[in-house]
C-alpha cells in the first residue's frame, strides 16, 4: 500500500482558519505584494498569469480569515511535480501558513498521479530549507551561482510515494 506522508494535519488542527484553494485572477493583487515583499527578483503578474492558464499548473492560495496570506506554484507533468513558488505574507509566517502550503501541494502531486516532488531554493533562504526538510525533501543537487548575486540554487526532492521494496 502507498503510504503518504502527511505531516502539516497537525497544523490544521492548530490553525483551522487556514483555508487552501485553487488561485484566481482576483487574487493577483495580493499574491503580488507578497511576492515583491518576499524576493529582490520578483515574479511578475505574466508569470502568475502564465501558471493560470497552465494545463500543467496547479496555483493554489492560502486564505486566513478570508483573505490570501499566502500561495504555491505547482506544476505536474507525468509522474513529476515542481514547487515553482512559494511565499507567505511576512506578517504572517511562522505560524503554518508555508507548512499547510507544502502539505496541500504534496497531497495534490500525489493525486495527480506525480511520484516525486522537486524544488529548487536559495542556498541562503534558511527558513525554506527548514521548511521542506520537515517534511522530508533531500538534497538532489547544486546549481552555483543560478539566482542574483551568485547565490547558488539547492535542489530538493522529495518521494511521494513509498516504495514497496518486497514487490521489486
Ligand atoms: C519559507 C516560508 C514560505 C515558510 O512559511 P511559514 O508560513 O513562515 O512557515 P511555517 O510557519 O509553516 O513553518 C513550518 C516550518 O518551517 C520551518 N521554518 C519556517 N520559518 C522558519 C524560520 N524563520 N527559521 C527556521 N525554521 C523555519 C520550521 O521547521 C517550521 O516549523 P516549526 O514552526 O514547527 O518550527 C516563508 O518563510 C517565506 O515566505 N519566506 C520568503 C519566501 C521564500 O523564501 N520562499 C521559498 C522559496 S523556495
Amino acid at each position: 500500500m502507498p503510504f503518504l506522508f502527511t505531516p502539516y494535519v497537525l497544523d490544521d488542527i492548530l490553525h483551522p482558519m487556514i483555508r487552501i484553494r485553487p488561485m484566481i485572477e482576483a487574487d493577483l493583487a495580493a499574491v503580488l505584494a507578497i511576492e515583491q515583499a518576499c524576493f529582490s527578483r520578483a515574479w511578475t503578474r505574466e508569470h502568475f498569469l502564465a501558471e493560470l492558464g497552465s494545463e500543467r499548473g496547479r496555483p493554489a492560495v492560502a486564505e486566513l480569515s478570508g483573505r490570501v496570506a499566502g500561495y504555491l506554484c505547482l506544476t505536474v507533468l507525468l509522474d513529476e511535480a515542481e514547487v515553482l513558488n512559494l511565499a507567505v505574507d511576512p506578517a504572517l509566517q511562522r505560524s503554518g501558513i508555508g507548512a499547510a502550503l507544502l502539505g496541500w501541494a504534496c497531497d495534490e502531486a500525489a493525486r495527480q498521479g506525480a511520484g516525486l516532488l522537486r524544488l529548487e531554493v536559495r542556498t541562503t533562504s534558511a527558513p525554506a530549507i527548514a521548511l521542506y526538510k520537515r517534511f522530508g525533501f533531500v538534497r538532489s543537487g547544486l546549481r552555483k551561482a543560478y539566482y542574483e548575486l551568485g547565490v547558488d540554487a539547492l535542489l530538493m526532492d522529495k518521494y511521494l510515494v513509498e516504495e514497496d521494496v518486497d514487490a521489486v
